[in-house]
């Protein structure tokens, strides 16, 4: 057999045993909504799709909100939770430059209350929006599992736990593997890196004084470390100033991995994929065949919509996003 289709067939098994897995581990369901709010999927689309056509950053802060949100507590809207005056919540936290969209999620949210009261969890809407944002971006379609519950808790300091763009292959696949994600879910999954923009402060620290023998980290692509380097130059005064995280930012496809290939991963995380063994084959066969990456993105997508933790007990549906009931 060819090298090739044995890489197919090898992510196909892992996609089977993955997919068991997911069904076990959580009561998510498809169908959850057909009976008591038949019209939710509708609505968000709509909502969805109308906010991004006014807004084109819409579908990348969308779909990096759902995953900060499911990396803390599990996928519980946390991360949709105003602070209060006792409590400064996820949204206050630390890395909050750049997943600003929660009024989508918001609006959204309202008018299917005004439809099917005190139904549909805030959770769900989410991972409802971040299924759009894909397809509607070119990506792959897959039936969204629902039946979420949102938490009560949202702690600002809790986004340390969200992996860092400066980490090596071993403290990403640590990141994953805590949630039940594996080494394949990464690779797919930082695909979602093939939408959106990042401020300079994410990735500065591979342009200058990088380690006390090389200014630059010598991962990156000559040409594209002097274009980073005059988008971000040492001192940076403009906190706006930033890079697209692939030269195709508004389309989803499987660019990214071809730009990780050629050393033009915009952080370190994302080059440290095609730098190590265990990952870089999964790159090769993303940037070969990208419908083999839109099956398994979709497939790890409804896996980290299943980490479920902070409302195992005390969840509710909540009556607006931002707020607990
Ligand atoms: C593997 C570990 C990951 C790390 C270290 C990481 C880190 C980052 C960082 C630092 C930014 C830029 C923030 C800024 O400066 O504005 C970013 C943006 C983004 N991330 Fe990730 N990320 C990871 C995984 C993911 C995953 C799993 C997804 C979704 C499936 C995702 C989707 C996005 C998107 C769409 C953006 C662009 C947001 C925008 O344009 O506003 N990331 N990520
Ligand atoms: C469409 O989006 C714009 C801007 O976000 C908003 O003002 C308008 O009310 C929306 N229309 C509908 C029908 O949702
Ligand atoms: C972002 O987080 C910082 C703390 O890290 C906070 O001071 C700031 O108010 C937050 N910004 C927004 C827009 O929420
Ligand atoms: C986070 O903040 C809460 C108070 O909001 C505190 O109880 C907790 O110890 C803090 N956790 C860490 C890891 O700093
Ligand atoms: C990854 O980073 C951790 C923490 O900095 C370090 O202990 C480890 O040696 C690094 N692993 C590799 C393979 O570079
Ligand atoms: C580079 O980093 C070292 C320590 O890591 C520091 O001593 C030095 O001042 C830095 N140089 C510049 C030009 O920032």
């Amino acid at each position: 057999m060819e090298p090739h289709h044995l890489t197919v067939l090898l992510l196909l098994l892992m996609f089977m045993i993955s997919t068991q897995i997911s069904i076990n581990n959580a009561a998510l369901d498809a169908a959850y909504y057909d009976q008591t709010c038949p019209q939710a999927e509708k609505i968000v689309a709509e909502t969805v799709f109308n906010a991004s056509s006014h807004d084109p950053k819409v579908p990348a802060r969308i779909l990096r909100m759902f995953f900060h949100d499911c990396f803390i507590r599990g996928c519980d809207a946390s991360i949709l939770l105003d602070s209060t005056p006792s409590n400064k919540a996820e949204k206050d936290g630390p890395p909050n430059v750049s997943v600003r969209a929660f009024y989508v999620i918001d609006d959204a949210k309202a008018k299917i209350e005004q439809i099917c009261p005190h139904i549909v969890s805030c959770a769900d809407i989410l991972a409802i929006a971040a299924r759009d944002v894909v397809t509607m971006s070119g990506g792959p379609n897959w039936p969204v599992h629902k039946g979420r519950k949102d938490g009560r808790i949202s702690k600002a300091n809790e986004t340390a736990q969200l992996p860092s763009p400066q980490f090596n292959t071993t403290q990403l696949i640590q990141s994953f593997a805590v949630r039940g994600l594996t080494i394949k879910d990464l690779v797919a999954l930082s695909g979602g890196h093939t939408l959106g923009f990042s401020h300079c402060s994410s990735f500065q620290a591979r342009l200058h004084n990088f380690s006390s023998t090389t200014n630059v980290d010598p991962t990156i692509n000559t040409d594209f470390a002097n274009i980073l380097k005059r988008v971000c130059p040492q001192h940076n005064h403009n906190a706006n100033a930033g890079q697209f995280l692939d030269s195709t930012a508004s389309q989803f496809d499987n660019n990214y991995y071809k730009q990780v290939l050629m050393g033009k991963g915009v952080f370190g995380s994302d080059q440290a994929l095609a730098s190590d063994g265990r990952t870089r084959w999964i790159v090769e066969s993303f940037a070969r065949d990208e419908d083999l990456f839109f099956r398994e993105f979709a497939a790890s997508m409804v896996k980290l919509g299943n980490i479920v933790s902070g409302w195992d007990n005390n969840g509710e549906v909540r009556l607006r996003c931002s707020s607990v009931n």
